[in-house]
C-alpha cells in the first residue's frame, strides 16, 4: 500500500506517471469518444454512457415529497447532460428512513414527483437536444442499521447483532434483530413503492443493497439464524424475492436495478465479499453468483459499490483527500482505491454480459475522470462511467465531455468530504465548494450545531 496523497496533477502524463510508479490497474485514454456511446438498459437507450450517481441531498418535505432543493438538485442534474439519471434513495417505509428529509414516495405526493419529472425531462432536452431523454431510476431502499427516528435520533433496525457496528448505533447486545415476518412484509412495500415510481413516470427503480443499509447488511448476516441468516442462499433471499416481486409487477418494460456492495471490507462473520480469514482480501465467489442470480430473476441494470461510508474506512466507497470528522487519513493511495473499485465493476460487468453496469469511483481524478471513464468503456470493463460527488460540483461536466471534450479544473469536485460532513450533521447537502452560496452557510451551520450537541453530550 502507498502513502494517501493529495491530488495535484496538473497534466494528464503526470497522472499517468504516477499510476506507472504505483503500478495500479488504472488506464486513461485520450479519446472520449466512448462516452458519446448510447446504452441500451432494458427496452430503453441511455443517449451517452455517463450516469448520474445517486446522491441524497437528505433535503425532502418531511412527507418525503420533493422540495426547492431537491428540484433545484434535478434541474442541475439533468440540465447535466448524462445519458442515465440515477435518482437517490428513496425510502419504502417511514421507519427505514436514513434521516427525517429523506425522499419517500407514497399516493399522496406521487403527482409532485411526476411533475418534477416532466420538468427535469425538459431541462435535459434543452441542454442537450429535443431527442435527447435521460433514462431516470428510482433508488429504493430502507435504511435497517442506519434508519433514523423523525428527530434525527439513531432508530436501528438490524438484521444481525455485529459488535463492531452495534455501539456506534447504541444497539444493545440485549435488543432484538428485525423478525422474518417483518422482513417478510417487505416484499410488498418494494412493490408498491416501484409501482408508485412507474405511476410517476420513472423507467425503473433501483433494490438499493448497498452501503450497509437493510438489504446489504443482510446479504452479509452470517449469525442471523431463520430463512434471512446463515446460508448464502438465505442472507440473499430476500433481494432475490423482491427483484423477482417487483419483475412481476412491474412488467418487462420497467428497468428494475440493483445497485450492491461486492465487498464490505468488513470482518467474517460480519461482512460479505471479504476473505474469512482477511477482511481486506476480496473473495468474489458470492458477490459474482449474486449477479447471476438477480440477472436470472430480472435484474437488467446494475452498479457497484463497496464498504460501509458511516466506518472509518469510506475510501472504500469514495476516495478523498480530506476526511470528515472521525474518519483516519486511509493506509492506502487513493489510486489503489480506485483501483479496487475499477476492479470490482469490471469482473461484475463480465458476468452480466448484456446487462450494463454502471461502474464508479471517478470523482477523485478530477478534470481526468472522462479519461478514465472512456477507458473502462472502451475496454467493456463497463458500461457507464458514473459520477458522484462530481454531480454535486459540476453538474454539467458530462456536457462539457461530450460537446466539449474537456472539464474545467475551476469546477471540479475537490474531494473535501464536505458534503458527507454536512449529512453527518444531521443537514441538507451539496457541495460547499463549489455551489458555496447556497451550501457554504449550511456548511457553518451544522457543523456549529453538531459542535454544540457534542458538548453538551459530554457535560
Ligand atoms: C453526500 C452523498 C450522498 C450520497 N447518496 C447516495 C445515495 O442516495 N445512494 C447511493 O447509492 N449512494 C450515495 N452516495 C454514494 C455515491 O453515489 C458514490 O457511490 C460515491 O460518492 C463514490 O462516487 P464518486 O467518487 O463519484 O463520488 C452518496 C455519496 C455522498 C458523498
Ligand atoms: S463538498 Fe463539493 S468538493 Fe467537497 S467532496 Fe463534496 S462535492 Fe466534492
Amino acid at each position: 500500500m502507498a502513502a494517501h496523497e493529495k491530488f495535484s496533477f496538473k497534466s494528464l502524463a503526470e497522472l499517468q506517471e504516477r499510476i506507472a510508479t504505483l503500478g495500479v490497474d488504472v488506464s486513461l485514454s485520450c479519446d472520449l469518444a466512448a462516452l458519446h456511446r448510447p446504452v441500451k438498459v432494458g427496452q430503453l437507450i441511455a443517449p451517452n454512457s455517463i450516469a448520474v450517481l445517486p446522491m441524497e441531498g437528505c433535503d425532502s418535505e418531511p412527507d418525503g415529497s420533493p422540495s426547492e432543493l431537491v428540484e433545484r438538485r434535478y434541474l442541475r442534474f439533468a440540465g447535466g447532460g448524462a445519458g442515465l439519471l440515477w435518482w437517490e434513495a428513496n425510502a419504502v417505509v417511514p421507519e427505514g428512513r436514513a434521516n427525517p428529509l429523506q425522499m419517500m414516495m407514497t399516493e399522496a405526493n406521487v403527482d409532485r414527483f411526476a411533475a418534477l419529472l416532466v420538468k427535469t425531462n425538459a431541462a435535459a432536452a434543452a441542454a442537450m437536444g429535443a431527442d435527447h431523454r435521460p433514462v431516470n431510476v428510482l433508488q429504493l431502499t430502507h435504511s435497517g442499521r442506519y434508519s433514523s427516528s423523525p428527530a434525527h435520533t439513531a432508530a436501528p433496525l438490524i438484521p444481525q447483532h455485529d459488535p463492531i457496528l452495534d455501539p456506534r448505533v447504541g444497539v444493545k447486545r440485549e435488543d432484538p434483530v428485525v423478525s422474518d415476518e417483518y422482513l417478510d412484509g417487505l416484499v410488498e412495500k418494494y412493490v408498491a413503492s416501484a409501482l408508485l415510481a412507474k405511476k410517476a413516470g420513472f423507467d425503473g427503480v433501483d433494490i438499493k443493497a448497498c452501503h450497509r443499509y437493510l438489504l446489504s447488511e443482510l446479504l452479509a448476516s452470517h449469525t442471523r439464524e431463520g430463512k434471512y441468516g446463515g446460508s448464502f442462499e438465505n442472507r440473499s433471499r430476500l433481494l432475490l424475492d423482491i427483484i423477482s416481486a417487483v419483475r412481476a409487477a412491474v412488467g418487462e418494460d420497467f428497468i428494475v436495478a440493483c445497485r450492491f456492495n461486492v465487498f464490505d471490507a468488513h470482518p467474517y462473520p460480519y461482512g460479505f465479499g471479504s476473505a474469512k480469514d482477511d477482511m481486506w482480501t476480496f473473495d468474489e465467489t458470492e458477490p459474482l453468483r449474486l449477479v447471476e442470480l438477480m440477472i436470472e430473476r430480472g435484474a437488467n441494470l446494475l452498479s457497484n459499490s463497496g464498504g460501509n461510508p458511516y466506518y472509518i474506512y469510506p475510501q472504500v466507497t469514495r476516495p478523498f483527500d480530506l476526511s470528515s470528522t472521525g474518519i483516519p487519513v486511509p493506509d492506502e493511495h487513493q489510486l489503489e482505491s480506485i483501483e479496487r473499485l475499477f476492479s470490482f465493476t469490471k469482473k461484475i460487468q463480465k458476468v452480466a454480459g448484456d446487462v450494463p453496469v454502471v461502474g464508479n469511483g471517478y470523482s477523485w481524478l478530477r478534470q481526468f475522470q472522462g479519461h478514465a471513464g472512456a477507458a473502462n468503456i472502451e475496454a467493456g470493463n463497463c458500461a457507464f462511467m458514473g459520477l458522484g460527488r462530481s454531480s454535486f460540483a459540476y453538474p454539467d461536466a458530462p456536457k462539457d465531455l461530450l460537446t466539449k471534450g474537456e472539464m474545467d479544473t475551476k469546477k471540479v469536485c475537490i474531494a473535501c468530504s464536505k458534503c458527507t460532513q454536512i449529512m453527518r450533521d444531521h443537514g441538507r447537502t451539496g457541495c460547499v465548494v463549489r455551489d458555496a452560496k447556497i451550501y457554504g452557510p449550511l456548511y457553518k451551520e451544522y457543523r456549529a450545531a453538531a459542535e454544540e450537541r457534542a458538548l453538551s453530550a459530554n457535560k
